[in-house]
């Protein structure tokens, strides 16, 4: 759970003037997939949250082109490997570009290539210096010696034998774990580096900077692997073994081990060793980064790395922080090797590119593994940004465009039309929503700058469902038709106008395409750019009034689900891709499909410029999907999992039974609570907002005040019935119920919930 992340309570992204930030560099054997793009997107994110607020900052992505893997990956392309490298590097210069991530778009600083010169000077400087040091304990740091073992040359990693399977026939070579391919058997001299004298050093680390390896699971992870014992680790090939390498410093007859040469690219990059560079970029002025990695390669980036720094007398990283992976239905790793990726072609043909990055960032909970698929990411982008952001974008500017000449309205309501204003269901007090707004902005950069991008994303979303319910309630398009409620009228859309300009100041970094589009069609674009306002620093009211707005344009068409799901189908079985094709029907599969979200019914030809296109919120009636076969009455549902075995027709005599068709009127879905809060004069009611997988969080109340306090229900799952008719308490309208246990002769309610992880919006039945 993301939870795990939040509780480390820490802020990983510091303030300081200058930060530094960094991908792996990818191998240039194969062409980039959604994996890679991933954490490009990640980092992209990070980089440019921090030009927001002022920070001179340096992003590096780029290609890892030496070794074996490069080697024999031209040898089979008929290609020298400068050539492969070339060759992989232009698929991964299209997707920076395509993707919006490159230098253009103000994305990455520099695309590395550890082919450069100045890389290969900057190296073997990093060399000489670790082989002159002494380790801690007073040897040598790096000695030649003879290395005997097994290699991987996918994950290009020395093999131990944990981390192979056995030959699957007597005579074959082991195989690789992770890749499941043949490992190289290597018996040759080496250069070792006595990463065993570095054990307690890297121990002390880590308990002198518990955020130095995130999230914690992954700090525990490194912590106990050092504590097992650290063995030397062979740095250098036989130049008649590993050609293609950086050479061995003094030693032409040894190239380097790939991860010693890939690693130093972090610092060469901004100029280590290299004078040229270092005006060019600056490792005085940059260094430490903040290394962004998958946690397949954690081990290499939080034990081999801080080791050779420790060798090398340089400063330790910011941080490390590991993300998981995009995983299969099979929950294996998203790989070239395995055949099981998600095609850039195909995303990009597909989807808008904001889309995929809100995706990637509110489905996978940083840290944690995800399963992927495009029915997902439809209905995401359907229900969060069509039906979401979108709509009240295109609702807003549209009912200032008809209603109010084009321009900014006055939130101004004067003394006279209060009352009026009241009486047609508006808070007049502006701070109630002000306020609520930049307290879910503060909570919004804290929850980003813990990485935990999906918890962010969905507070945002909670600004853009209480500004649609605003929008909702007051109706606008009435209060348009009645001259003395002009102001009424202004006040709303000036409020909606100014929260969509804070929406875009914070969801830049996720969305710049998307933000900086609402912002020109708010008529802000000689006003500044999101990309340069601190989202800290916005100021309620700082929109101007009176000013004209721009072009209105939709922002995200709704993605029709089954014709685009049909054309994948094709392509991927035309590009005989692996990840969700079913081989044995020709059909692509989903490995997994989030819930039911996102596909409301079509827009009325009749609605007004801001009704919503669902209906919901607005009246009592139309607050929950009207379904003519909605039970009147609220059943006690059965809470064991009900299957077709379990409805046998009552034992004789026994009453009470009821047929499964009565329970499948009951329509139960899991929910998570966005909110909760305590309601004046209502001392045992708690107000919830609930995200049922609908396109907008449903409002629940739920009577138990007493034995919960509000904190402790947000973030829970919670089981709510999603078709009882909704009705008023207290003034607030209730569109749900949750289920609760009812214990002991109080009836203590006990909130029944989920111990495994579940999507929001799956059925219970
Ligand atoms: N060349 C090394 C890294 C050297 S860094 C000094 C390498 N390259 S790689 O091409 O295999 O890239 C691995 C990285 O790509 C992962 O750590 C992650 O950032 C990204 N991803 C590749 N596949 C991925 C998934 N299936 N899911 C998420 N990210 C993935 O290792």
């Amino acid at each position: 759970m993301e939870n795990a992340l939040l509780c480390l309570n820490v802020t990983i992204i510091d303030r300081m003037n200058t930060f530094y930030v960094t991908t792996p560099i990818y191998y240039a054997n194969s062409v980039p997939h959604l994996g890679h793009l991933y954490t490009m997107i990640v980092a992209d994110a990070v980089a440019r949250h921090k030009r927001q607020q002022g920070i001179e900052t340096y992003f590096l992505t780029g290609t890892d082109e030496h070794g074996i893997n490069i080697e024999r990956a031209a040898q089979r392309a008929g290609r020298t490997p400068k050539e492969q490298a070339d060759y992989v590097v232009s698929y991964f210069k299209k997707m920076t570009s395509e993707f919006g991530l490159d230098e253009n778009h103000g994305g990455y600083d520099i695309f590395m290539r550890t082919s450069e010169p100045f890389h290969y000077q900057g190296v073997s400087e990093f060399w000489r210096r670790a082989a002159r040091a002494k380790t801690p304990k007073g040897n040598d740091a790096i000695y030649k010696g003879h290395y005997e073992g097994w290699f991987c040359a996918a994950c290009a990693a020395y093999k131990t034998e944990d981390e192979y399977a056995k030959p699957k026939a007597p005579g074959e070579p082991p195989t690789c774990l992770v890749h499941d391919t043949p490992l190289d058997r290597v018996s040759e001299e080496s250069y070792f580096f006595r990463l065993s004298d570095y054990a307690e050093s890297l121990l002390a680390l880590y308990e002198s900077r518990p955020d130095f390896v995130r999230p914690e699971s992954r700090n525990n992870e490194v912590t106990s692997f050092v504590r097992g014992g650290l063995q030397d680790l062979s740095v250098s090939r036989l130049k008649t073994s590993v050609s293609w390498g950086i050479p061995v410093p003094d030693d032409p007859d040894h190239t380097m081990y790939v991860w010693f040469d890939a690693l130093t690219n972090y610092i060469t990059a901004i100029g280590f060793g290299n004078e040229e560079r270092e005006r060019v970029a600056g490792f005085e002025k940059f260094w430490p980064a903040l290394h962004i990695v998958g946690k397949d390669i954690l081990r290499f980036h939080a034990v081999y790395w801080p080791a050779f720094l420790m060798a090398a007398g340089l400063e330790q990283p910011r941080g490390i922080v590991a993300h998981g992976m995009w995983v299969d239905a099979n929950g294996r790793k998203m790989s070239k090797t395995l055949g099981n990726t998600v095609e850039l072609d195909v995303l990009n043909r597909h989807f808008p590119i904001d889309a995929i990055r809100y995706f990637c960032l509110r489905d996978m909970v940083f840290g944690q593994d995800g399963k992927f698929s495009y029915e997902a990411l439809i209905d995401r982008t359907n229900s969060d940004l069509a039906s979401g952001l979108g709509n009240l974008s295109s609702r807003t500017l549209t009912m200032i465009s008809r209603y109010c000449k084009g321009t900014v309205p006055s939130p101004v309501i004067a003394e006279d039309k209060l009352l009026q204003a009241k009486r047609s269901g508006i808070d007049t007090d502006e701070t109630t929503i002000s306020g609520f707004i930049a307290h879910a902005r503060d909570q919004f950069v804290q929850q980003f700058e813990s990485l935990a991008f999906s918890r962010s994303l969905e507070i945002a979303w909670s600004i853009v469902a209480r500004i649609d319910k605003m929008i909702s309630d007051a109706k606008p398009w009435e209060l348009a038709k009645d001259e003395n409620q002009k102001q009424t009228l202004g006040a709303v859309l000036y409020r909606a106008a100014e929260t969509l300009r804070w929406l875009c100041v914070m969801l830049y970094p996720i969305m710049p395409a998307a933000t900086l589009e609402i912002w020109s069609q708010l008529g802000l674009s000689d006003s500044g750019s999101p990309a340069q306002s601190d989202p800290e620093k916005l100021n309620w009211g700082d929109l101007s009034r009176g000013k004209a707005i721009g072009e209105v344009k939709p922002l995200f068409p709704r993605i029709d689900k089954g014709k685009t799901m049909t054309e994948i189908n094709g392509q991927e079985r035309q590009a005989g891709a692996g990840v969700r094709s079913d081989k044995a029907s020709g059909k692509v599969q989903s490995p997994q499909i989030t819930g039911t979200a996102g596909v409301p019914p079509a827009v009325s030809a009749q609605r007004e410029p801001g009704e919503h296109p669902h209906g919901v919120h607005a009246t009592e009636a139309d607050a929950v999907p009207a379904s003519p076969n909605a039970p009147q009455t609220q059943p006690p549902p059965p809470m064991h999992h009900a299957t077709e075995a379990d409805a046998v027709p009552a034992a004789e005599g026994v009453t009470g039974f009821i047929d499964i068709t009565d329970f499948a009127k009951v329509e139960l879905r899991v929910g998570e609570v966005l909110t909760a809060a305590c309601i004046p004069k209502a001392d045992k009611l708690l107000l919830l907002s609930v995200d049922i997988g609908e396109d907008q969080p449903r409002q629940i109340l739920a009577g138990i005040a007493q034995y919960y306090e509000p904190d402790q229900l947000v973030g829970r799952k919670i089981a709510v019935v999603a078709n009882l008719k909704p009705r008023k308490m207290r003034g607030y309208e209730s569109q749900g119920m949750l289920l609760a246990a009812s214990v002991g002769d109080e009836g203590k309610p006990v909130i029944a919930t989920f111990t495994e992880d579940v999507p929001n919006g799956a059925r219970l039945k």
